[in-house]
């Protein structure tokens, strides 16, 4: 059977500041999408990572569906209405237009879809990341179906000798969508070349190159290149289909062991680790660190088991205790150097203003 699967993300609110949504408003979202996709979609789950709240939904209507891309815009109004209701901070954060025209992309919300013929047994990851941009996963997805020093299925499987196809999108360009497609193993140096850039060089998708088959689907939304000034952080979403021609679970999940420095946290303007966390987590310190979760499912006829929660594991506590050492670290240097991100990334916030008026104060002396 052909699924298309669905995540559409946004934050429409959150209790304490851009800490976690409450009770209210993820229900209010979950009983939308509900009533409006009894007869749209076969199944859903909806999720928060920090403040995000995220609908994924299985159904037969291919990618960029207007009905589907229609529910979930209606869910997030409808939620907005409850966080106005409950006085939460940043009500309707993400939603950048006032009505829907058609797709959800472009209008604030994060999207990343993938159709696929079924396997007869299909498992797959959906990860969702807090106060970072979709830059976040280069490193990840780089080394998770690149690299054999992180995926041993590359050497040891017989259906990875092909390698993959990476679809890398140049999010600077906004006119339209302009994207490189570039091939491993034999293009390994200029995908590197280009995801070392975190900032403007981000994958939207990769390919099996012996089946052709889709794997990875990633969200490329930048939101102040749609609302020309900052308005939160872009709070990617990710979908990987693993095991078989895929890399493993497990694979695709050691490259967050590193705790990698993403940007994001605070403001939106600094350089912190991505820390992997459990579903559902909550944001704490200076607005961060940068989060991680990952829901894993398998899908018969369009229908999800329940998530394993990939990150909720002893495994995963050490982890994490070296990357709150790594968030403090870099914390302990404030605003200097490479804790704060490049002027190029402050564009849109207060600092140009500051520095156009101190431009003006300058002496030639
Ligand atoms: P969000 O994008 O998650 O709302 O975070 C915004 C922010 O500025 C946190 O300090
Ligand atoms: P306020 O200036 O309203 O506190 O918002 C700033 C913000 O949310 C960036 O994190
Ligand atoms: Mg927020
Ligand atoms: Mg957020």
């Amino acid at each position: 059977m052909k699924v298309t699967v669905s995540v559409l993300k946004a934050d429409i609110g959150s209790i304490g500041g851009h800490i976690i949504p409450s009770q209210a408003l993820i229900s209010e979202v979950k009983n939308k999408v509900k009533e409006l996709g009894k007869d749209l979609v076969i199944d859903s789950y909806i999720s928060h990572t920090g403040d995000d709240i995220a609908i994924l939904c299985t159904h037969e209507r291919g990618i960029s569906d207007e009905k589907i891309h229609k529910l979930a815009w209606d869910a997030f109004i409808a939620g907005t209405e409850m966080a106005k209701k409950q006085g939460l901070y940043g009500a309707g954060q993400d939603l950048l237009k006032d009505a829907f025209s058609g797709n959800i992309k472009g209008m604030g919300p994060a999207v990343a879809e993938m159709e696929f013929e079924e396997r007869p047994n299909e498992p797959f990851v959906f990860f969702a990341a807090d106060k970072t941009d979709p830059g976040a996963y280069n490193l990840p997805f780089y080394l998770g179906f690149a690299d054999p020093m992180y995926c041993a299925g590359l050497i040891l499987s017989p259906k990875m000798a092909d390698g993959f196809t990476f679809r890398i999108v140049d999010v600077e360009y906004t006119e339209q969508d302009k994207v490189i497609d570039l091939n491993t193993p034999e293009d390994l140096y200029d995908i590197a070349a280009l995801l070392r850039d975190n900032e403007r060089y981000v994958i939207e998708s990769i390919y099996s190159r012996s089946s052709g088959n889709q794997a990875v689907a990633i969200s490329t939304t930048r939101l102040h290149n749609i609302a020309g000034k900052y308005t939160g952080k872009d709070d990617p979403i990710a979908l990987v289909r693993v095991q078989g021609e895929f890399p493993a679970t497990g694979e695709v999940l050691a490259p967050y062991e590193i705790g990698h420095f993403v940007a994001g946290f605070m403001r939106g303007s600094h350089t912190g680790p991505l820390m992997p966390c459990q579903l559902n987590c909550s944001i704490s310190y200076f607005d961060g660190p940068p989060v991680v979760t990952g829901a894993a499912f398998c899908i018969k006829d369009g229908k999800l088991t329940e998530p394993a929660d990939v990150f909720d594991h002893p495994y995963w506590d050490h982890v994490r205790l070296q990357i709150s050492k790594k968030a403090t670290a870099i914390r302990r240097q404030g605003f200097s150097g490479a804790a704060m991100l490049p002027y190029s990334e402050l564009e849109y916030g207060g600092i140009v203003e500051k520095l156009e008026k101190l431009e003006k104060k300058f002496k030639l002396v």
